[in-house]
């Protein structure tokens, strides 16, 4: 296999000398769940900047529907919760990191609630939905299947009230700086300032994921992998990159954006039926459509080829229609746009990639391996989730770990030095080499490589063809030096995929959501993470 070009340290020329600053106490870069639970939490001390790459309702958060995993219903416990969430990750969950989140998760939602966030309810009762993996009926939901959007729209308003926050929308974020081996802040770019920097005593990553480096993907368009990316260049070590969870069942109408259709919509008693009319999850799991989403996921791609079908379809048929508007309003009206009415119309799913479980490692203070740089959200790897995550656990972690982020970054600031501003700091020297390249035609063509060689079923030769292709395709753009969003975002998902095709070559066996056709087993001797970081001698 011929080796890609590796990465530079920094993806554009820049020196500190010459360029603009913004000095700030804690830098958030991202602005989804975790990172305004950060920002929150480290502005009752310090000052704010955050930083989102688009609008500030562009962010994985704004899709989530489901809800969240949070056990306060009177008939669960955090230790049911444990149990559930533990089983799910298959031997690699962190029972440490588990009981941390079930526990002050719960907390943390009651706080909401006091703080007068508005959960659904029944009869005035909070309302508690059923999803895959829980054994309990303990997912919590905001205006039907809006859940993300509320909770964001609910964030967004406390940090617009707190002067100690800013947050600048449209900053593309490119490296993180180092100086004298400790995280300084960032080197960014905004289409009116240009490149700028953030000079920051203390930097929380919070960029969210990386859906988008694959054809089929529930995320948003900013979800490049620009957080893994710009760590590996930075040297930070990174976990469970093979570890990419693919929702089951996302619409599949052509010119449709692949919006979810929610795991809930099982939960509420949807069921799966193949071209035929035939429900066939029953054949695969005893847990029939509410088993874990990756033997769902697999499912549906096992029966797509035995049926020779295009998709796969939820029939909600037999659920009141009414009862299932007023649960499901955004799914409802989304149906509707394209000529699809749940009460009477099957509706279209296929699986598409969903939420990375992998990314900067991190411990129970969310600090990364280079002093200076916390990670929490989806970009991180906190070992919650483990092989596979449950439903709606991801936006219980981004709170907890977006305020265990918050509150330790916030005191290593009053704690660690400030002289790191009176260094300099450089990046790459020489000529830019902007090259003639179609960056959409590269992008597209990666997307379609992942989806097809790293998706929901791997093994070793479509593993080995992934990671030949993306070799050749960083050769050429690997080694130029671009002044724009687009291209640098490009350098990141292939750097991203690269990373994933490279840790699911190395895991030879399934677990979770790594199928590896040609090792179907589980091994005790793969019952440890992947760890990789960039040593500066090039790929591993
Ligand atoms: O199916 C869903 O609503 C997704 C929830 C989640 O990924 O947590």
């Amino acid at each position: 296999m011929k080796r890609p070009i590796d990465p530079r340290r920094y993806l554009v020329q820049f020196s500190s000398h010459n360029l603009p600053h913004i000095f700030t106490d804690v830098l958030i870069i991202g602005g989804g769940i975790a990172g305004l639970s950060a920002a929150l939490e480290a502005a009752k001390s310090v000052k704010v900047t955050v930083v989102c790459k688009e609008g500030a309702r562009d962010c994985n958060t704004w899709h989530a529907q489901g809800g969240i995993a949070a056990a306060i219903a009177p008939w669960d416990s955090p230790e049911k919760h444990f149990e559930d969430t533990i089983s799910a990750g298959q031997q690699l969950a962190d029972p440490e990191i588990v009981k941390l989140v079930v526990e002050r998760g719960a907390e943390r939602i009651r706080e909401m609630i006091k703080e007068g966030f508005a959960f659904d309810r029944d009869n005035g009762e909070l309302a508690f939905g059923q999803e895959g993996g829980h054994g309990q009926r303990r997912i919590l939901h905001a205006d039907g299947d809006s859940t993300g959007s509320a909770v964001l729209k609910f964030l967004l308003a406390c940090v617009k009230d707190n002067p100690n926050i800013q947050m600048l929308t449209n900053v593309f974020t490119i490296d993180l700086l180092d100086v004298q081996k400790r995280c300084d802040g960032v080197v960014a770019y905004h289409p009116d300032r240009g490149v700028f920097l953030v000079r920051a005593k203390q930097t929380i990553l919070a960029a969210g994921g990386c859906g988008r480096i694959f054809r089929e993907t529930t995320n948003s368009p900013v979800a490049t992998g620009d957080g893994p990316a710009m760590a590996w260049r930075a040297g930070v070590e990174l976990m469970d990159m093979e570890f990419m969870q693919f929702h089951p069942t996302t619409l599949y109408v052509a010119g449709a954006t692949r919006a979810l259709i929610s795991e809930a919509v099982r939960g509420e008693g949807g069921l799966l039926v193949n071209s035929r009319g035939e429900r066939f999850m029953p054949n695969y799991h005893e847990s029939a459509e509410l088993a874990p989403r990756d033997a769902v996921s697999r499912a549906i791609v096992e029966e797509l080829a035995r049926t020779k079908g295009t998709c796969v379809y939820v029939d909600v048929r037999h659920i009141p229609a009414k009862q299932f508007k007023a649960r499901f309003p955004l799914i409802t009206r989304l149906c509707a746009g394209f000529g699809i009415d749940p009460a009477h119309d099957l509706i279209p799913v296929r699986p598409a990639a969903h939420y990375m479980i992998g990314g900067v490692k991190v411990g129970q203070d969310a600090r990364t391996s280079m002093p200076g740089l916390f990670a929490c959200g989806e970009v991180a790897c906190t070992g919650l989730h483990g092989a596979n995550r449950l439903g709606s656990n991801s936006l219980l972690e981004g709170l907890v770990f977006g305020g265990i982020a918050g509150r330790e970054a916030a005191a290593a600031v009053s704690t660690e030095k400030e002289e790191m501003f009176l260094h300099s700091v450089q990046g790459i020297l020489g000529e830019p080499k902007y090259g003639q390249l179609d960056l959409e035609d590269v992008g597209a063509a990666l997307r379609s490589l992942m989806w097809r060689d790293v998706g929901v079923v791997r093994d070793q030769k479509n593993l080995d063809d992934a990671e030949e292709m993306i070799n050749f395709w960083c050769r050429y753009v690997m080694d130029k030096i671009f002044d724009s969003p687009e291209g640098w975002a490009l350098q990141n998902m292939l750097t991203t995929s690269k990373l994933i095709a490279m840790c699911a070559r190395q895991r030879e066996e399934t677990r979770g959501v790594h199928f590896r056709a040609d090792f179907p087993e589980t091994k005790s001797e793969w019952h440890r993470h992947i760890v990789v970081r960039n040593s500066g001698r090039g790929w591993l």
